[in-house]
């Protein structure tokens, strides 16, 4: 065996070790000191992983997800199996309460995260028929709440109340919308990120102070979903989370269509994203920019989130799209940045500024492959390989040193070497 080929087969076993030692049973844990709980969409993505190693274990991270189901069809960012003290807000904070019916009694947080769950089930389905359409109705209550809660007018654009609901905590296109978010009410606090990872690549204290204001904001409405839409502070249609919703929904019919349902409605919400995503596109800029729907404003800059237009079946400006992908991989030695790299705000080692994390490049190389562009999507997948075999199992990467950012031993940067980088053939 060559070095090359002995450096993959040590990370593969390190990646199988992560997701073992991240287990709790019947979920795991993002990274055990920095995010000690279930998260939705880490739990989604990791779920790929593991389906590498156990097809069973895959499936009971999904389910034990959608244990924590809201009665509104709402699936929470994060489910506070265990009672850790090591993270910042906790339940207390978030104030939940009883809105949740279940069979365990358990507190949530009060928002979602982008909804790669049925993309996920459609990747197990073909091992379990029954366990498909245990979770069809499930899934399908989600989406509809994503469409009833998040874009109530119809507008086929779906909107974030809370910069973690779209899982890119602190993307520049946030800035804008938060400036507006009162922090008078915030009392002191102490952040239990830092204890863990350096503050130089976490989120800036003013950006933390309006996402403690926030979640005090919607937990004095009692988690009122059309109070949240009528006056939430922050309300900014993500183009990341409707281009994941519209291709899940893609896969809910799918899913539908194979267990012998009707897709019909799920196919009039798909007919309605499609037409609403033209909304985020931004000539000027020549991308998809999110908008923030209390000013009418577009971001000026592209995020990553432009790329994944190809994995929604969006290719209206795929020409234009992939042009901008090509200018971006001149800057920097390793692809995706999550931010345009000739923008000032970029900042290779700051979170969703700059730092490239694997699921993104996960989702942007599968619909460059899907989309008939296997040379951009090998490129990215290349990427990526080279990533983890430089730098192991971090958080996210600097795109210019290919360094690790943030915190370490991460399930879903372990799952999408297991799933995808690490493969020969996808
Ligand atoms: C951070 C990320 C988010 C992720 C969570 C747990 O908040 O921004 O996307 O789900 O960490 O890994």
């Amino acid at each position: 065996m060559d070095a090359t080929a002995a450096d993959h087969e040590a990370r593969t076993a390190e990646a199988r070790r992560i997701l073992a030692d991240n287990s709790r049973g019947d979920y795991t844990v993002p990274s055990p000191k920095l995010y000690p709980f279930q998260w939705n969409w880490d739990s989604a993505f990791t779920a790929l992983g593991l389906a590498e190693l156990d097809t069973d274990r895959a499936w009971r991270e999904i389910e034990k997800l959608f244990d924590a189901q809201w009665p509104s069809g709402m699936v929470p960012h994060i489910v506070f199996w265990s009672d850790e003290s090591t993270y910042f807000p906790g339940p207390d904070v978030w104030q939940t309460g009883d809105r949740v019916s279940m069979r365990d009694a358990v507190t949530t947080s009060g928002i979602s995260q982008p909804p790669v769950a049925a993309t996920v089930v459609r990747r197990l389905a073909e091992h379990d028929a029954h366990r498909t359409i245990a979770l069809i109705p499930k899934l399908d209550a989600w989406h509809r709440w994503w469409h009833s809660a998040r874009d109530p007018s119809g507008s086929g654009v779906i909107a974030v109340s809370h910069p973690w609901e779209s899982g890119r905590d602190n993307v520049p296109d946030w800035d804008a919308p938060l400036a507006a978010v009162d922090t008078g009410g915030v009392e002191a606090y102490s952040r239990r990120d830092l204890d863990v990872v350096g503050a130089e690549m976490r989120p800036h204290q003013r950006e933390y102070d309006r996402y403690v204001a926030l979640v005090e904001f919607a937990a004095a409405t009692g988690w009122d979903d059309q109070a949240i839409a009528q006056q939430s502070p922050f309300w900014v249609a993500d183009p990341a989370t409707t281009a994941i919703l519209l291709r899940a929904e893609r896969d809910l019919a799918a899913l539908m269509s194979m267990a012998g349902l009707d897709p019909t409605e799920v196919e009039v919400r798909i007919a309605r994203l499609e037409q609403g995503y033209e909304q985020f596109w931004n000539q000027e800029v020549g991308a998809y920019c999110s908008i923030d729907l209390r000013t009418g404003r577009q971001a000026g800059a592209a995020t990553s989130a432009s790329f994944l237009a190809p994995y929604a079946g969006v290719n209206a400006h795929h020409e234009r799209v992939v042009a901008e992908l090509d200018e971006w991989s001149a800057e920097t030695a390793f692809a995706v940045p999550s931010f345009d790299p000739r923008r000032p705000e970029f900042e290779p080692n700051r979170y969703w500024r700059g730092p490239i994390w694997l699921v993104l490049n996960y989702m942007i190389g599968t619909g460059l492959a899907e989309a008939g562009d296997a040379e951009r999507a090998e490129r990215i997948r290349t990427s990526t390989r080279e990533l983890v075999l430089r730098s192991g199992f971090a958080e996210s990467f600097n795109p210019v040193a290919g360094t690790a950012v943030g915190g370490v031993q991460f399930s879903w940067t372990a799952a999408v070497w297991l799933a995808w980088a690490s493969r020969d053939e996808v």
